[in-house]
């Protein structure tokens, strides 16, 4: 049993991946769009503002440049490592390969945390907005139906029915849904567009001082943190997703050289569109108004654009809708691949032959994250996922260091430059955003953690194919 947790997973080439089912059919940038389609989401469109009025000012756009540069070490080493190793399950598949079963069980484990919870968080902000919108027209739906039960609601209705359409979207395939992803991607990049051209006309320097109101960092009498660093630890939800291109790993045309350009065009990508929409959020509108469910849409109606605020708010609807269906879709292939392991039940990993997709792990996760989503209040669920992210980030860099060690001839399509330094760095970055986390939030996840150790011990060390 001590030799099993430590064996590692033969290393094989992404493109002689076993024959598994699933469809080869995306290209590199649709892999890129599937990056955008889940990182442009919850994190821009609402917690930049609570971001900016609670923690760091104008000075947001700092925490943004911050965290992306912790995202980008963990991003190059996402790159190196889905090019270099075979098989799928993200980071999940790497430290099988780099540290063996124990260690990509605890991982794969942290992934189904962050995933999971981050498609309820993220269904909640949708709720938000479609309320808004029913609003507009006049049909608002009661409190009871639009807020958890601690919120003093009886379930939010619109978040659990959103995941349980994205569910059906997925079970219909991955090219059908990756191509409403590419439309509803589009859509969203119009809302940013509609947004940049409003705001660079009705900048108010002005707005930009002081700068930095609340400093680097702080914490509070009543235990919360404040400052830029506070504020990074918090946008950095704005960055969760990219990491969801190399869950895709069998399903791209030619994972070697697309993967890396998928993860880290994504990524450039919405670094560079983050800090120009976070500028000129802080410049329209003073900081402290942005303390709203919807602040992008809230600055244009604060300046006077309503038509442009109302089709922001549109955009957003559409924009939520595709980081959902990206992240629930890199969970069921997490399942799926610790599944097809033997270290979750092989109940999960069968795919059907009609759609091609392993309809019983999206039915199951859908039920699950709906529930989750129409029961727990959003502050609840999106602290969690930081954590369980940059956890995954800082070992996933280290895993990148390691192999250039212990397996140095490995063929690496893309190498991360300046290894190990870079890995390092992530690693740094990445482990001090945690440190900036509330205790609270670091408990749950070690609850979380202990579960699946016992899932481990109980059910996968008997079960590893690559035990038998
Ligand atoms: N990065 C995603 C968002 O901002 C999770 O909603």
């Amino acid at each position: 049993m001590t030799l099993q947790i430590f064996r590692t997973k033969p290393i094989q080439a992404s493109d002689d991946a076993i024959d598994h089912g699933l469809k080869r059919c995306l290209s590199a940038w649709d892999l890129a769009f599937l990056g955008i389609g889940a990182i442009i989401g919850t994190g821009i469109f609402v917690l930049t503002g609570i971001a900016a009025a609670t923690q760091a000012g104008p000075a947001v756009v700092l925490s943004f440049i911050i965290a992306g540069i912790a995202c980008a070490f963990a991003a190059l080493s996402y790159a190196e490592l889905s090019a270099a190793i075979g098989g799928c399950g993200s980071a999940y598949g790497y430290s099988y390969a780099a540290f063996g079963e124990l260690c990509a069980f605890i991982i794969g484990w942290d992934l189904l945390l962050e995933y999971g919870i981050s498609v309820a968080a993220v269904a909640n902000g949708w709720s938000g907005y479609f309320n808004n919108a029913l609003t507009a027209i006049g049909m608002p739906l009661p409190d009871s139906l639009t807020k958890a039960p601690k919120l003093g609601g009886l379930i939010n209705l619109p978040a659990a029915g959103i995941i349980l359409l994205i569910m059906l979207l997925l079970i219909m395939g991955v090219k059908q849904s990756a191509k409403a992803n590419n439309a509803m991607v589009f859509v969203k990049l119009i809302t940013i567009v509609i947004f940049i051209s409003v705001a660079m006309f009705n900048v108010h320097p002005e707005h930009w001082h002081p700068f930095m109101p609340f400093g680097w960092f702080q914490t509070l009498p009543d235990g919360k943190t404040t400052g830029v660093l506070a504020g990074a630890s918090l946008v950095f939800f704005a960055y969760v997703g990219f990491d969801a291109v190399s869950t895709a790993a069998e399903e791209a045309k030619d994972p070697q050289r697309d993967l890396p350009f998928g993860i880290i065009t994504s990524l450039l990508f919405c670094t560079v569109i983050y800090i120009i929409v976070a500028g000129l959020l802080t410049g329209v509108v003073n900081y402290k108004d942005l303390n709203v469910s919807s602040p992008v849409a809230h600055a244009l109606t604060l300046i006077g654009f309503d038509w442009a605020s109302a089709l922001i708010s549109t955009g957003v609807i559409a924009g939520l809708t595709t980081v959902m269906l990206v992240l629930y879709y890199g969970l069921t292939r997490i399942i799926f691949a610790m599944s097809r392991d033997g270290l979750l039940s092989a109940f999960f990993s069968e795919v059907n032959p009609v759609t091609q997709t392993p309809v019983r792990v999206i039915v199951v996760c859908g039920v699950l994250i709906s529930l989750i989503a129409g029961f727990m209040p959003l502050g609840d669920l999106a602290e969690l996922v930081n954590i369980g992210t940059l956890a995954a980030f800082v070992l996933v860099c280290f895993g990148a260091a390691v192999l250039r060690i212990t397996k140095p001839d490995l063929p690496r399509p893309f190498r991360t430059p300046f290894s190990p330094l870079f890995p390092v760095l992530g690693m740094l970055s990445c482990g001090a955003l945690m440190a900036f986390l509330p205790s609270l939030t670091w408990l749950r996840f070690v609850v979380w953690l202990v579960i699946g150790l016992i899932v481990y011990f109980s059910y996968s060390i008997h079960n590893s194919k690559l035990a038998k």
